[in-house]
């Protein structure tokens, strides 16, 4: 198969299919079993900026991180205030300066299509890190990646997605990803937060999905649970974050009404929807899931930059 993801720009999980997710996930297979020379190998001397407008944790650090890992640098905006946005410059500017100092950019942005318009200015591959409420692409590849990787296989899962799903752009990457892999979907949300008819519209015919308020009618029945935050930042007004705030929390005494095996995923940071009790427990799977995302991004970067990945 061609590598699908060469010189491309990855804006959102739909512009790919079930079988170029499945390549990416057989690469990051296989960077796990390469020496760290081989590993090194992947991209010498090759740069890349990470432009983040918003704040980020595992994000930024796990691109990095990952560049790292395979013999490349990176250049970071982490403040806009501290560089020539404060001055009033635009992104088409910043974008535009970047690009000739880079081999490849992500980009995070409170701006929904941010990521679309930068791919467009710039000839240099841009990654979408988190694009306003829209999309956050890879961040769905790694959730997809660790399912994977825990259950042994993706399709057919049964997953209950909740918390923030008005607003939580991971959900967006998520849902379009997981639709490849004929799921069973419980989307579970205080009724102001329930998912945007845009996704309800998009996934017609291609997953079984239903809403839900209450996570107890589907507990028992699922593979894994997806935790969202709450986006209290994105609300349009403070009232409506009290109204739902702590609607959701997850601790022991609820997972012991799910199946043995279930998996607890989120893409944190969390505030207060899982109980810390609940990190001990063998069903949280969270911080795994963070671990996956250096390699799957490790993957994706090299696949990028490498027509010819390693055999
Ligand atoms: C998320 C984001 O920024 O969309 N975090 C992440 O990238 N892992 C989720 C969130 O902020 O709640």
């Amino acid at each position: 198969m061609i590598n699908p993801f060469y010189g491309r720009d990855i804006i959102s999980i739909r512009d790919f299919s079930k079988l170029d997710l499945e390549y990416l996930f057989r690469m990051s297979d296989k960077i796990q079993k390469l020496s760290h020379d081989e590993l090194k190998g992947l991209a010498p001397g090759k740069l890349l900026g990470t432009l983040f407008f918003e704040p980020s944790t595992r994000t930024r650090l796990s691109f990095e991180a990952a560049m790292l890992s395979i013999g490349g640098g990176t250049v970071s905006i982490v403040e806009a205030r501290t560089t020539s946005i404060e001055k009033g410059e635009n992104l088409n500017d910043t974008v535009k300066t970047v690009e000739s100092y880079v081999d490849i950019m992500v980009l995070r942005h409170h701006m929904e299509g941010a990521a679309r318009f930068a791919a467009q200015i710039t000839q240099k591959p841009v990654i979408n890190g988190g694009s306003g409420i829209e999309e956050h692409p890879t961040q769905a590849m790694l959730d997809i990646y660790t399912l994977l990787k825990l259950r042994g296989r993706i399709t057919n899962l049964k997953i209950a997605v909740i918390g923030d799903l008005k607003y939580g752009r991971t959900v967006y990457s998520l849902l379009y990803g997981l639709a490849n892999f004929n799921p069973q979907i419980f989307l579970v949300s205080p009724p102001d937060l329930m998912v945007r008819d845009e996704a309800l519209i998009d996934l017609e015919g291609k997953a079984k999905l239903s809403q839900h308020e209450n996570i107890e009618e589907i507990i028992h029945d699922v593979d894994a649970i997806y935790v969202t935050r709450i986006q209290k930042e994105r609300l349009p007004d403070p009232l409506e974050y009290e109204k739902v705030k702590g609607s959701y929390v997850i601790d022991n005494k609820l997972l012991s009404k799910g199946r043995e095996d279930l998996m607890v995923l989120h893409p944190l940071p969390r505030a207060t929807e899982i109980k810390s009790e609940v990190d001990k427990t063998p069903n949280a799977k969270y911080f795994i899931q963070a671990q996956y995302g250096k390699i799957v991004r490790a993957a994706l970067i090299s696949l990028m930059l490498n027509e010819q990945p390693p055999n």
